[in-house]
């Protein structure tokens, strides 16, 4: 049996892969990824995903407004992310979540839109992707009130250390790493993962941003997830081919897609 990975989180529309995303996609089937999911984080890029996921068969989507974007989040621009989420390849509501790191929308803009958007996810049936960056006590409870949880989803690029991770398990989430696993520095990054069940850990690039050793600081693609799954399979002692099973797995359950 071939050994398959599953980008479970990468931008392929987004402007860097303009040139040549063509060639991007088909080198990273070429690589071994078996399936992506494409994050539409605004509006273009939900249109976008859309897109891709109508072209390629074994491309996913979501449909959401990244705090980045949070600000623009209209009424009409929620209802049309809602008509969006019917199509059956999108499988979750993301990115959403609260970024005080850069702050470009102001925060009281990201908690509304990141509230009103975990209240689309339950409407709709739907996990969520969720982008915390230095907020992760309210990105907590913010899932917390309004019944997020239940939904299961993804913290997204786990930048957190390991006790949060066991506590997102607990009520019962995913955990995703990206390229950052692999940095020299990224300790911290490492003993998360080393703490997260086998059975929920998955793995992304995040694409185009944070490439994986031996790529860091070049464009990133899915094709460089192998990277990182492998760098994550050594840390918890299977191989390769192992490891690449049960994140292909943990992302068909995440996601409900059929494996
Ligand atoms: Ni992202």
């Amino acid at each position: 049996m071939t050994t398959l990975w599953f980008d479970s989180h990468a931008h392929v529309d987004d402007e860097q892969f303009e040139p040549d995303q063509e060639q991007v996609i088909r080198r990273a089937f070429d690589a071994g990824v078996g399936r992506m999911v494409n994050i539409g984080c605004d509006r273009q890029a939900a249109l976008n995903t859309l897109a891709l996921v109508e072209r390629y068969e074994n491309i996913y989507g979501t449909v959401g407004f990244h705090p980045h974007n949070a600000k623009d989040l209209t009424d009409d621009l929620l209802a049309a992310a809602r008509a969006w989420a019917a199509h059956p390849k999108i499988v979750a509501i993301g990115e959403i979540g609260l970024d005080f790191h850069y702050d470009f929308s102001p925060r009281p803009a990201q908690r509304e839109a990141y509230r009103r958007q975990i209240r689309l996810a339950r409407e709709l049936g739907l996990p969520i992707t969720i982008h915390d960056r230095e907020a992760h006590r309210e990105a907590f409870d913010i899932l917390t009130e309004e019944g997020g949880w239940e939904q299961g989803g993804i913290f997204h690029c786990y930048s957190g250390g390991a006790e949060m991770a066991r506590e997102i398990v607990r009520r019962g989430f995913y955990i995703s790493f990206s390229g950052v696993l692999t940095f020299a520095n990224a300790e911290k990054t490492r003993a998360a993962a080393a703490a997260v069940p086998l059975d929920r850990l998955l793995i992304e690039t995040d694409c185009p941003y944070l490439a994986p050793a031996p790529y860091r600081g070049q464009r990133n693609e899915p094709a460089y997830v192998v990277k990182t799954g492998e760098a994550l399979a050594a840390l918890r002692g299977v191989t390769p081919a192992d490891m690449a099973r049960i994140t292909w797995e943990n992302a068909c359950r995440v996601y409900r897609i059929s494996d």
